[in-house]
């Protein structure tokens, strides 16, 4: 008798995982999006630091420009279970946010194929996916920058629909 081994290559089976940090909940919205469309988990990356405020607007830009880290909340899910961790930031004066920073020092050994995304405000180009690279030592399978505008218009869905299909691909 012939005997058929199920192999792992159809996407539907790829096992997705969305990381992210939102402050004010645009970095969320794209995320949930994401994993609605992929249909997987969610990790929200939760920073013990208050943030909120001037005061917290302040010291986030700060600390971000100064390549700081946070003491982030216990994670839920084990990124080495997922074949892509898709991780998404919001743009902190040019940066990475403090808390994702914190997120991939913690767990950089452990990402099997990468996506980014980051939420900002202006359109000039982040350095920030540079910076995710070489922090995880690994080049990421797509990549997505979504303007604050984009959001609001909702003319992101069409982008993160496309920025998908290429993590799928
Ligand atoms: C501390 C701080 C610094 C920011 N710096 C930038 C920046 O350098 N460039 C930019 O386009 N937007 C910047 N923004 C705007 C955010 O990137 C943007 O509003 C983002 O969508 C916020 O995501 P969130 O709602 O998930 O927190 C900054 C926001 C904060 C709080």
């Amino acid at each position: 008798m012939v005997k058929f081994k199920t192999i792992k290559s159809n996407s539907n089976l790829m096992k997705c995982l969305v990381v992210f940090y939102s402050r004010t909940g645009n970095t969320k919205k794209v995320a949930e999006k994401i994993a609605e469309i992929l249909n997987c988990d969610i990790e929200e990356i939760v920073d013990i630091k208050n943030r909120s405020g001037i005061i917290g607007f302040l010291r986030s830009g700060y600390e971000a420009a100064r390549r700081k880290l946070t003491i982030i909340a216990k994670t839920k899910y084990n990124p080495s279970d997922y074949d892509v961790v898709i991780i998404g930031t919001p743009v902190w004066a040019g940066n990475i946010s403090v808390p994702i920073r914190t997120y991939i020092i913690m767990n950089r050994n452990k990402f099997n194929k990468l996506a980014f995304f980051c939420t900002m405000k202006m359109r000039s180009s982040p350095m920030i996916f540079k910076e995710m690279r070489e922090l995880c030592q690994k080049d990421p399978i797509s990549a997505l920058i979504i303007r604050t505008s984009e959001i609001n218009s909702g003319t992101y869905i069409k982008k993160v629909e496309e920025f998908i299909s290429k993590i799928k691909a």
